[in-house]
């Protein structure tokens, strides 16, 4: 296995005039994200004239952009879900969210399937909670939107859905599991009472494999992620604005003061620091069900999904289980009380990234959601 960080970026030599352009066009860019860049680490972008690109382009033409991400190798679309045929109608079945991968929006035919079946089979109210109005802007906040501004944007529509106010189980596919545990540990209230993890990358992920599935790069997304998610990952700056950089577990700089400092990730798994807060939250939850494609490619590595991580002694090749990971042993945001309590199912199926098929989902929602 390499890393798509070894990699060549393959971008361009740019030009001093292209760089001072490019600074600007950040400054813009950045100022229409409403973040706050100290001038050095301003300057660093420099290093990353792909990703200047891409926040050009969602400043001046969005629709491309999100075309772009919808495209590249990196995006976990949900397929279209046929509606159950088998449906019940409970009332008093607590109510679905669910949340997408990247690439994809609430607004698409297959999130906007899955979210009516899921309601359908378990007799619910379910609604997919995007972070943007549009399917533009939904799609490109998978990327630009970092974890802690998606998971803000989420909680405000949560909190003003009357529906959910009691509670609600919640349903996430790859990264948008991520915004989902993000509001379990931040907000949780409403709570989510039941948490099913499908292909979520709450462990991290430690390469692209499927960015350079020959070596070579594939398409502006990936050759942006490439010169970001090397050295350049655990700056303040990138993880204010990319969503895939806060889970990016580089297994070689776990111990790296940048890491720890300003790794989303590094906080939310407890690995800097614990938060009180966020533990107690996390405990508010009645069942967490982690969910695994066993021929996953996309998240790496794929036992991730079950909360395991690479095996320091050997990140390429090796796992540690679960109870075996420094998160659980010390037990800093719950994973381990979480287990003493019995919440914890571990599920499994035999496919690629999200490609369950609609009986699988069935399954699970059958087992866990009534
Ligand atoms: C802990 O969580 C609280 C509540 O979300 C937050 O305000 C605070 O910044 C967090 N502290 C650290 C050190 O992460």
């Amino acid at each position: 296995m390499f890393r798509l960080c070894l990699l060549a970026a393959g971008a361009a030599a740019i030009s001093t005039d292209a760089i001072v352009d490019d600074a600007e066009t950040l400054r813009s860019a950045l100022s229409h994200l409403k973040l706050d860049v100290r001038a050095s680490e301003l300057a660093r972008l420099k290093e990353a004239p792909n990703l200047v690109k891409l926040l050009a382009t969602a400043r001046d033409d969005p629709h491309t952009l999100a075309a772009q991400l919808a495209a590249s190798p990196l995006a976990a679309i949900a397929r279209e879900v046929a509606p159950p045929t088998n449906t019940r109608d409970v009332t008093g079945a607590l109510p679905i969210v669910t949340a997408h991968g990247m690439g994809d929006s609430c607004f698409n035919a297959g999130m906007k399937s899955v979210t009516a079946a899921a309601g359908k089979r378990v007799g619910a109210y379910a609604v997919c909670v995007p972070t943007a109005d549009t399917t533009v802007g939904d799609t490109i906040d998978g990327f630009l939107k970092n974890m802690d501004r998606s998971v803000d944007a989420f909680a405000e529509r949560v909190r003003k859905d009357p529906k959910l106010k009691n509670g609600f189980n919640a349903l996430g596919l790859s990264q948008g599991n991520n915004v989902i545990r993000g509001y379990i540990a931040k907000y949780n209230d409403p709570p989510v009472r039941t948490f099913l993890s499908i292909c979520g990358c709450n462990a991290g992920v430690a390469a692209w494999p499927q960015c350079s599935p020959a070596g070579k790069l594939i398409g502006p997304v990936c050759r942006a992620l490439a010169e970001v998610l090397g050295d350049l990952a655990y700056l303040k700056v990138v993880q204010d604005i990319l969503f895939q950089a806060n889970y990016y577990r580089d297994p070689l700089r776990l111990k790296d003061d940048a890491y720890l400092s300003n790794s989303r990730l590094a906080h939310w798994n407890g690995e800097s620091h614990a938060n009180a807060t966020w533990r107690a939250n996390f405990l508010r939850t009645e069942k967490f069900v982690w969910v695994e494609g066993t021929r996953d490619t996309v998240v790496f590595p794929r036992d991730g999904e079950h909360w395991a991580a690479p095996d320091p002694a050997d990140p390429w090749k090796g796992v540690q289980p679960m109870k075996q990971t420094a998160w659980y042993t010390s037990d800093a945001f719950g994973l381990r009380t979480a287990d003493d309590q019995g919440k914890h199912a571990f599920e499994s199926f035999a496919g690629q990234h999200i490609d369950f098929t609609d009986e699988e989902l069935f399954g699970w929602l059958d087992k866990y959601f009534t």
